[in-house]
């Protein structure tokens, strides 16, 4: 099969968050598998200063293309790169007035004003670039509401082209509660025509629903986790969109996503003062731990625990409940660690608890990859004790460095850990520490299960040799993948009129 995957972010070129783990390594376990990938995303400028060009060369195609956009025509310009060690070509969409930002979508809590603008002309330019290239997709995967307007696009307008008769659409929702909704104006942006802004396509609570658009369109609809397929389409956690998506649900399934262990593994990992695997897991993190404490200023105490957490700092992961029991568990002998950027309430506080307890509590805003290497290889634990999550991949790599990780149940947090109880711990299932109630209460409770295990120093290290046997390697979630893409190949489409 021939693939085309869109995605706003991937690794190593833009990253922000998950997404662009799973838009680089997705393609490269389904071209593995035999089958022919594409990888399209924006070239955003400031990729430039961070990329090493010469491990990722960026080549220049020549290809120009044309996108109306309202009443303006926008030229857009092809560049081409390639997944490194994989036969995925990535393709980047030049178009500097949209994409030449210091950031990917929003700058300091403000998103951009023309998002709507920047990422229908992204969704256009993949079927333009296609076009250019004479691709002839059988499928074209769309991920979150950056790309929603191009099953859309396919479905209507393409419906009839040549090129695009055998394509068949499918569109993952990585997080439901960014949606892309936009004022009804921007519809014009979009190109269709404004029958299809109606309740049941393209608009939601009077607005212009990218999100929306993807689902209703597409031929398939996956989400990153069993449960949080299952989960979106309560109120709860549907985001408003729970009847869109329930009346969808036959075409939509959870796949949960994996790891890519190239990047992710202790034994290899090129951030780590020490790689270890699970027979020297014990050195391996000591030495990894000591160095993590002195880099941010930490007493370096080997006895005490130590729980790290890497992650956007919005409400959607866990910080309200973790801003109300902080001071309570410190008063016990206990290290915490934070990396992250976000909402500034959440940075205030973090940073001002980092200056409050220097002892106990260690702060890093910002974006630093290796750090965040170095936190899951250095901590004791590892804290995701999300409200609500898609998938989450930060808890399948703490696992995989032998860092038990505090979650609370919910996506992909369920469907990845398991609670350590003294049946899990004996029957080997046990990998981490994990509450069914969202409230800072089970959060405490669930901090001092774990810091009271520690000292159990048979049984802890039962729990870590437990969690570094897991696979999530992405060859399972890629077969799964396939599987849709076979089924939705041999299914005939219906053109929406
Ligand atoms: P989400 O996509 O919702 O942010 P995930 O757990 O799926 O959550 O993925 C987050 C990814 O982003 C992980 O690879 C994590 O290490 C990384 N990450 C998040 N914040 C930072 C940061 N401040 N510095 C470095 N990496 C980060
Ligand atoms: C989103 C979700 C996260 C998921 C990631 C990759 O950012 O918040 O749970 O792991 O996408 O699919």
């Amino acid at each position: 099969m021939r693939i085309v995957i869109a995605s706003s972010e991937a690794v190593p070129y833009a990253k922000t968050g998950g997404l662009a783990d799973v838009a680089a390594a997705l393609p490269q376990a389904i071209s593995k598998m035999g089958h022919e990938v594409w990888l399209a995303m924006p070239y955003y400028r400031k990729m430039e200063e961070q990329i090493d060009r010469a491990k990722y060369p960026i080549h220049e195609t020549g290809i120009e293309f044309d996108i109306q956009m309202g009443e303006k025509t926008m030229t857009g310009e092809l560049l081409w790169s390639e997944l490194p060690n994989s036969n995925v070509t990535v393709l980047l969409i030049d178009q500097p007035d949209y994409f030449n930002r210091p950031q990917l979508y929003q700058e300091n809590g403000h998103d951009y004003a023309d998002n709507c603008e920047r990422f229908a002309f992204f969704s256009r330019a993949v079927i333009e670039v296609c076009k250019k290239l004479v691709l002839r997709p059988h499928i074209v995967h769309a991920n979150d509401w950056q790309t929603g307007l191009i099953p859309a696009l396919l479905q209507t307008e393409y419906a009839y082209h040549p090129q695009f008769l055998r394509t068949r659409s499918m569109f993952t929702i990585h997080n439901l509660a960014y949606q892309g909704q936009f004022w009804h104006w921007d519809m014009e942006l979009t190109g269709l025509d404004w029958k299809y802004f109606n309740w049941r396509q393209m608009e939601a609570y009077g607005q212009l629903n990218l999100m929306k658009t993807g689902i209703v369109f597409s031929d398939a609809i996956t989400t990153v986790s069993p449960s949080y397929a299952k989960e979106i389409q309560t109120p709860n956690f549907g985001c408003g969109l729970e009847e869109v998506l329930a009346t969808h649900h036959d075409k939509m399934s959870g796949i949960l996503n994996g790891v890519d262990t190239r990047i992710w593994s202790p034994e290899t990992d090129t951030h780590l003062v020490e790689n270890y695997d699970a027979r020297t897991v014990g050195e391996g993190k000591a030495v990894c731990k000591k160095s993590l404490q002195e880099r941010l200023g930490l007493p370096q105490k080997a006895a005490t625990p130590l729980i790290g957490m890497i992650s956007r700092l919005a409400s959607q992961k866990g910080l309200d409940i973790i801003s109300q029991i902080l001071e309570e568990v410190i008063q016990r002998d206990v290290q915490f660690l934070f990396l992250g950027t976000g909402e500034s309430r959440y940075e205030d506080h973090l940073r001002y608890l980092a200056n409050q307890y220097p002892d106990q509590i260690a702060t890093y805003i910002g974006f630093d990859e290796g750090l965040a290497h170095q936190i899951e290889a250095g901590s004791d634990m590892f804290l995701m004790p999300s409200a609500y999550e898609p998938c989450g991949l930060n808890q399948m790599y703490s696992m995989l460095y032998g860092t038990p990780p505090i979650v609370h149940v919910t996506g992909g947090l369920a469907d990845s850990v398991v609670d350590t109880t003294k049946e899990t711990l004996s029957s080997g299932k046990a990998t981490g520490f994990s509450f069914r109630h969202y409230n800072a209460e089970s959060l405490q409770a669930t901090i001092h299960r774990s810091l009271d295990l520690f000292d159990e120093k048979e049984d802890w290290n039962k729990l870590v040799q437990n969690c570094m046997k897991g696979d999530w390697s992405w060859t399972r979630s890629a077969k799964e993948y396939i599987n849709i893409y076979q089924r939705l190949c041999s299914s005939p489409r219906e053109a929406i009129p």
